[in-house]
């Protein structure tokens, strides 16, 4: 028997009361039923996000919210920033060139977080820019980028937003998005908020609003502007997602029930046990700098077969980890700890990635990661 478990960043497991949640008859959208669920999640999505502005639910995969930031906010021709450090930064640029606007990389090695300084310079040497777009959490190389010092350079210049793609960050680390002053903030059903993929959230500050007025940029299914007025009557422009926000409503309440810090202090334990187990088998991590808290990435080490190491994952133990995309493929595994994990969890991932790599002849000393990631989820 093989019990298979997901332990990818996206899509992430569902929890048990989330499913039984969305198990229910199905409601009609412009039910008094469905309104009052859609209001809940409306304040249950502000309390997420840490914000007082609309966060506007629509129905499509993360990058629908992407590419909504996008041609709501800006023209034909404008000049943005994009931070390209792995395969999300590179989605931005691509939006960005579906759109005829024009943007500037800031190329990342992959596996390290962009530099504010240089940020800074590229708005120096071109005032005009009207965006800066960056991932809090690059799932590719399992990086965080610095969103708060990147928010205190851009809040100072009125004539450019922050763009930032959270959608492996929000319900995972502390992003405050109007005390930091984000403009732009996106995230995704299928990461932390545990659900199945299909829904995608996006919420714009005043800044960011006032950009949306003079957006010339087409528009038609992501219209932010008129999902917005739709929303402050509980309702959304098109048939929503009924299902994913009935089982949204139970996320949010899991997420009030635990609190946010401690949301935050369970992601932050779990992938420092991670981390440390890894270190503790003689491993290197990508991105050791500036990790994310949603996911470890692990270089495979030499003579192992990265592709190979996370097949074996799934077949010999279940397990669905992720493993390396683009320049990254085969070098690198991806053990999610974001949403619905707790403590053992990661024992069991830790416990699998040893024996694996004993079984591929790889020197381990078992026990010797589990060890270390005992040592910090059994701390205070
Ligand atoms: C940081 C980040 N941005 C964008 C995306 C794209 O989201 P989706 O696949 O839901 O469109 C993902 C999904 O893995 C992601 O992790």
């Amino acid at each position: 028997m093989i019990k298979k478990q997901l332990f990818s960043p996206g899509p992430t497991p569902v929890p048990e009361r989330i499913l039984l949640a969305m198990a229910g008859p199905l409601i009609h959208h412009r039910d008094p039923a469905y309104e009052e669920i859609f209001q809940e999640v409306r304040e249950g999505l502000q309390y997420v996000f840490q914000t007082k502005q609309e966060v506007l639910v629509l129905a499509s995969s993360g990058t629908g919210a992407m590419e909504g930031a996008v041609c709501n906010t800006l023209s034909r021709g404008d000049e943005v920033l994009v931070v390209r450090g792995g395969k999300f930064g590179e989605r931005w640029a691509e939006i960005c060139e579906a759109y005829g606007v024009n943007f500037t990389p800031i190329d990342v090695t992959w596996g390290e977080a962009v530099d504010p300084a240089a940020i800074t310079k590229a708005l120096d040497a071109n005032p005009s820019i009207k965006a800066v777009l960056v991932q809090a959490s690059e799932t590719s190389t399992g990086v965080m980028h610095p969103v708060k010092a990147i928010a205190d350079i851009v809040k100072k210049r009125d004539g450019t937003i922050l763009v930032v793609d959270a959608i492996s960050a929000l319900g995972v680390v502390d992003l405050p998005m109007d005390q930091w002053g984000l403009d732009v903030v996106v995230s995704g059903s299928q990461k932390a908020f545990m659900l199945p993929p299909g829904l995608a959230f996006v919420a714009l500050s005043e800044k960011a609003w006032g950009f949306a007025e003079g957006s010339d940029l087409p528009k038609f299914y992501f219209n932010l502007k008129e999902e917005l007025a739709s929303a402050q009557k509980n309702q959304s422009q098109f048939t929503p997602a009924i299902s994913l926000v009935v089982g949204l409503r139970e996320a949010l309440r899991m997420f009030k029930e635990e609190g946010l810090e401690n949301v935050f202090k369970r992601h932050g334990k779990l992938a420092q046990a991670t981390r440390e187990a890894a270190k503790a088998l003689g491993l290197e991590l990508l991105a050791p700098q500036s990790p994310s808290n949603a996911l470890t990435a692990i270089k495979a080490p030499e003579g192992v077969d990265g592709k190979k190491l996370k097949k074996n994952f799934e077949d010999m133990y279940g397990l669905i980890i992720a493993g390396g995309q683009s320049q990254l493929k085969g070098k690198i595994i991806r053990i999610a700890h974001i949403g619905y994990f707790q403590e053992l969890d990661i024992i069991q991932a830790i416990s699998a990635l040893e024996l694996i790599l004993k079984e591929m002849g790889y020197p381990v000393e078992l026990g010797k990661g589990v060890k270390a990631a005992e040592e910090i989820l059994g701390a205070n």
